[in-house]
């Protein structure tokens, strides 16, 4: 069957920019549908309505014949409604279905985990079974029927094993594929076995070799096994995912099963968010022609973050949610010998609350070289790409990474370690050939991190071999448009696979 010209998507997710944001994953879900929909193809996004979504600002609005639908999880009948809006995007529509259900999502205001204790939700099995099954109800009452669904990580990850293993559809609502895109391998969505009997999935799948591994329900797994079509979202992760066994987090097997409808696809950013010639939360705007306004903004932010401005002295910046995988551990085993060099540090970030204790220790330690906001603030984001000189990211797995993309097109040159989509996208730098962007250490452990630091620092004193390496990162495209097309590409191969 030869695949329309204007491919009809459903793009379901569990989070969106702006409206929520735990990582990643929420700008590619914008960026992705906003660039597929300016290419010409129509995109709906399927996202839960969370309660920290501001519902006023962003004009949700109910739709008539979306409301009080429901769908059963185990015994419970679960109602639902979904809402409608937009992307606030000023170049295209992208409409947004937001699912409503007080229980699950209107009465949390963060995504996957209670802000007090930190730690999951207890129903995050109900919350994201709903996400799944909401899925086919939408098409049954909208009569919408996409040619693919683009399915993101564990939390959508039943809807490929519930269509091909118990079909609730039609068979006219039942013609579309299914892509399965993993963005990260690390949370799979594992829950105990009895989770199996809320799905409604046949009773004979409940083993190993079915739907459950290692003696529990993985939702990961479950969309791994059962979507027409898998990708990752850097073609280094997605070798590393078959190959590595720590990358592949259990599931290597699983995966190789799947390997010739296993994919890499580098994420894009998105430059009307993300561009230093129009950035409204930079103090001043630049290119890579007027540096010295990135030298202003360095100022800002090191008074900013109330430390003292020294042009000479190199600014380290680090957004990260603070885990073990985005090599948080790396960074305070190293932090010590870190602070015996003239640099000085500024860190963004939320995560694990061993990483809050140790980092808020560190900055009393070294008040006068370190200072930390352990929260979330785009604005500050910004800034922090604008102002710094580094960018450190020495993730010990990174399926793409988008702020050491950020970090390039704003002229502050990435050290990462050299893994996944970090390796896919920073190019290293050589003396002899004064090319590449940034810097890259391959051992992980702080010693190797503190080394490649040192090289760093050193280069940065070179103003001529500096600059070129950031004007090699500025100049460097990393648009979605490329991206976008090579996701079409892929749905097209998938429907007519
Ligand atoms: C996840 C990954 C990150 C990736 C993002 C978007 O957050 O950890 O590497 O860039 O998803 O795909």
């Amino acid at each position: 069957m030869a695949s329309p010209k204007k491919l009809k998507i459903l793009f379901v997710t569990s989070e969106l920019f702006p409206f929520v944001k735990t990582g990643g994953l929420a700008d590619v879900s914008a960026a992705l549908p906003q660039m597929l929909t300016e290419l010409g193809h129509e995109v709906r996004i399927l996202v839960p309505k969370y309660g920290a979504i501001d519902v006023r600002k962003y004009k949700i609005h109910d739709v008539v014949r979306l409301k009080d639908l429901s769908i059963k999880i185990g015994d419970k009948d679960v109602v639902f409604s979904v809402k409608s809006s937009f992307l606030p995007s000023q170049k295209v529509r992208v409409q947004i279905y937001f699912l409503d259900n007080q229980e699950y999502y209107g009465s949390r205001k963060s995504l996957y985990s209670d802000p007090l204790t930190g730690t999951d939700y207890k129903d995050n099995d109900e919350r994201f079974i709903l996400l799944s099954k909401s899925v086919f109800e939408l098409i049954q009452k909208l009569g919408w029927v996409p040619d693919i669904i683009h399915c993101n990580d564990w939390q959508c990850g039943l809807v490929p094993s519930i269509f091909k293993t118990a079909n609730p559809l039609d068979p006219q609502h039942s013609t579309f594929k299914i892509l399965f895109t993993i963005h990260n391998l690390s949370y799979q969505g594992i829950f105990n076995k009895t989770t199996y009997d809320k799905t409604g999935l046949p009773e004979e799948l409940k083993t190993d070799k079915g739907l459950l591994h290692d003696g529990k329900f993985n939702f990961m797994k479950c969309g791994l096994m059962y979507a027409d079509c898998i990708n990752t979202v850097s073609e280094g992760y997605a070798k590393e995912i078959l190959s590595d066994k720590e990358i592949g987090c259990g599931l290597n097997s699983v995966l190789n099963k799947r390997k010739n409808n296993l994919f890499g696809l580098v994420n894009g950013i998105d430059y009307s968010i993300w561009n230093p010639e129009t950035d409204k939360f930079i103090p001043k705007k630049f290119t890579y022609k007027n540096l010295e306004n990135k030298l202003f903004n360095k100022q800002v932010l090191v008074e900013r973050f109330g430390l003292k401005f020294d042009e000479s002295t190199p600014v380290i910046g680090i957004i990260s949610r603070l885990y073990d995988s985005k090599g948080m551990d790396l960074i305070t085993e190293s932090f010590d010998e870190m602070m015996k060099l003239n640099i000085q540090v500024v860190m963004l970030g939320t995560g694990d609350r061993k990483y809050h204790q140790a980092f808020e220790k560190l900055a009393k330690k070294y008040n006068s070289k370190f200072s930390c906001y352990l929260g979330f603030n785009d604005e500050l984001a910004h800034l922090i790409e604008a102002g710094s000189d580094i960018f450190l990211m020495p993730s010990k797995y990174e399926p793409c990474g988008l702020n050491q993309m950020y970090s390039l097109v704003y002229g502050t040159v990435p050290l990462v370690r050299e893994t996944g989509g970090l390796a896919d996208t920073v190019i290293k730098y050589s003396e002899k050939t004064e090319n590449g962007t940034g810097f890259m250490f391959k051992q992980y452990d702080s010693a190797a991190l503190v080394k490649e630091l040192k090289r760093v620092i050193t280069t940065f004193s070179d103003k001529k071999a500096w600059s070129k390496i950031v004007k090699n990162g500025m100049k460097t495209d990393f648009s979605w448009q490329s991206s976008a097309k090579k996701y079409i590409e892929l749905y097209k191969t998938v429907l007519n696979g």
